[in-house]
């Protein structure tokens, strides 16, 4: 592969470098022991450019890839796939990049398929969650959901619940364990903006409705609880005419625009929604809501400034932009949105500068207390050094240092069997040496996250650092 033209990219290089074999292996070598209960499936999906870039390299732009560890009676198999979505095969079929990215020109695009109403090549490379027997791999621009096979990471096709999904879908939907259900939303540039709906557990979407905001927004979470999903209008907009001049797709940071949340019963319609205003932010990821009394209770990762935090020099080159735009500062924040009186109270909750949160799942949409975020170790490039528990109940946090050039991947929690409480069990993370060039599995013990791993299982290849991962517990598996 030849990637001269973007060598400087740091994205391209070192740790984030892609990788071009699809592995299976299991034979790997074991330091300490891998917990006899555990049983299922860590999945993590990021960019891994097949081709050479066309024009300038954006992290986001890459095609997904999924690396994955299947665990099952202390013994480990690891593999990884491309997310073989239609516009890689059409690339496939090209033997070269036909899209230019998130910083190159959207007219460079105009003649190949369009995405979301935009011209960018739709990798689903950003998130992937498990519901109803489906491994759904996603793009966080609202793309298709690609359906996945858990043991071999094959791709399926595009899930489009025979027919009944009608619109695009955000990579991050989310899945209520105890009713079997999963939220999603779509946003478009075209009016009423906002799309909302859920899927049963039969593959079915039961309920979809249209919820208009005041333009065009990029949402990229939702919350669920119970009985309501929050449904976000924040202040980083795409200005059309912006876009237009300058051809590019550029959000914009309105500082003077509340952040407003719409409170949407699960099944509910447009004239169902309850807005709530909030200070100016930016939220790429929640952690869970839950109902306490008259209030939604909502635990998220809030940027108060989500553009770039110094002035960029004149001429600046595609890399120092690119590096602007990714340094993302984000802290741990809690909102309460009192149904009764309208009233929104929102809370700083740490000072620590952390992103990519997990909990534990069974716990979604219902009262918990534990996140598990990543650290970020605020150098040049975005990438994570530590993994930071929260306890939000007692106020404290425990931290599991990655390691001297070291950096890990989205952390799940894995539940004990036969678990006592919400943090009885284990969390996991891909971790790659950036100077070494290789990765491992890291197993630790969830209430002891400062104490050396339980297991590393070393892997045949490097995983490149990238987004979004989940657990899928082997129970779930078979159902
Ligand atoms: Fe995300």
């Amino acid at each position: 592969m030849n990637y001269a033209l973007e060598a400087a990219n740091p994205y391209l290089l070192g740790a984030y470098a892609p990788v071009f074999e699809e592995v299976v292996d299991d034979n790997l070598k074991v330091i300490g022991e891998i917990p006899k209960d555990i049983n299922g499936i860590y999945v993590r999906n990021g960019p891994n450019p097949k081709f050479e870039p066309k024009g300038h390299y954006h992290w986001f732009d890459g095609d997904g890839m999924l690396h994955a560890v299947h665990i099952e009676n202390g013994k480990a198999t690891y593999r990884n796939r491309w997310v073989r979505t239609k516009n890689l095969a059409t690339e496939e079929a090209a033997g070269h990049s036909l899209w230019q990215g998130l910083m190159g020109k959207l007219a460079a695009n105009m003649h190949l398929p369009f995405n979301r109403g935009v011209p960018l090549k739709d990798t689903a490379n950003t998130a992937v969650a498990f519901h109803d027997g489906k491994l759904l791999a996603g793009w966080y621009m609202c793309g298709d959901l690609y359906e996945i096979d858990p043991i071999t990471l094959e791709t399926k096709g595009v899930q489009d619940y025979n027919g009944t999904l009608t619109s695009k879908a955000m990579a991050h939907v989310k899945v209520d364990e105890q009713a079997n259900e999963m939220m999603f939303f779509d946003y478009e540039l075209t009016q009423p903006y906002l799309a909302y709906g859920v899927i049963n557990g039969n593959g079915t979407v039961k309920h979809f409705t249209k919820i208009p905001t005041p333009g065009p927004r990029i949402p990229h979470d939702l919350g669920i609880t119970e009985n309501y999903s929050i449904l976000m209008d924040l202040p980083l907009i795409y200005d059309l005419q912006l876009m237009m001049k300058i051809g590019r797709a550029i959000p914009v940071f309105k500082r003077d625009m509340p952040s407003r949340f719409g409170v949407i019963p699960r099944f509910g319609n447009p004239e169902d929604v309850r807005w709530f205003e909030a200070n100016p932010c930016y939220i790429y990821h929640t952690i869970n809501a839950w109902e306490e009394g008259d209030e939604i209770v909502m635990d998220c990762c809030v940027n108060d400034d989500p553009t770039p935090q110094k002035e960029l020099p004149k001429g600046a080159s595609a890399v120092e932009k690119l590096n602007e735009y990714l340094r993302l500062k984000a802290y741990m924040h809690r909102y309460r949105f009192n149904l009764k009186t309208g009233e929104t109270k929102e809370y700083r909750l740490d000072d620590l500068v952390t992103e990519f949160p997990l909990m534990n799942s069974q716990y979604l949409g219902r009262p918990s207390r534990y996140a598990y975020n990543q650290r970020f170790d605020l150098s040049e490039t975005l990438r994570f050094d530590a993994i930071v528990k929260y306890d939000t109940e007692s106020d404290t946090r425990q931290v599991f240092e990655y390691g001297k050039n070291k950096f890990g991947s989205e952390s799940p929690f894995i539940p004990r069997e036969n678990a006592q409480s919400e943090d009885d069990g284990y969390v996991i993370s891909f971790v790659t040496d950036a100077v070494e060039g290789t990765s491992e599995v890291v197993i630790v013990d969830a209430q002891n996250l400062d104490q050396e791993p339980l297991a590393r299982i070393q892997l045949p290849q490097r995983v490149p650092l990238g987004f979004h991962g989940c657990w899928v517990n082997g129970d779930r598996l078979l159902r």
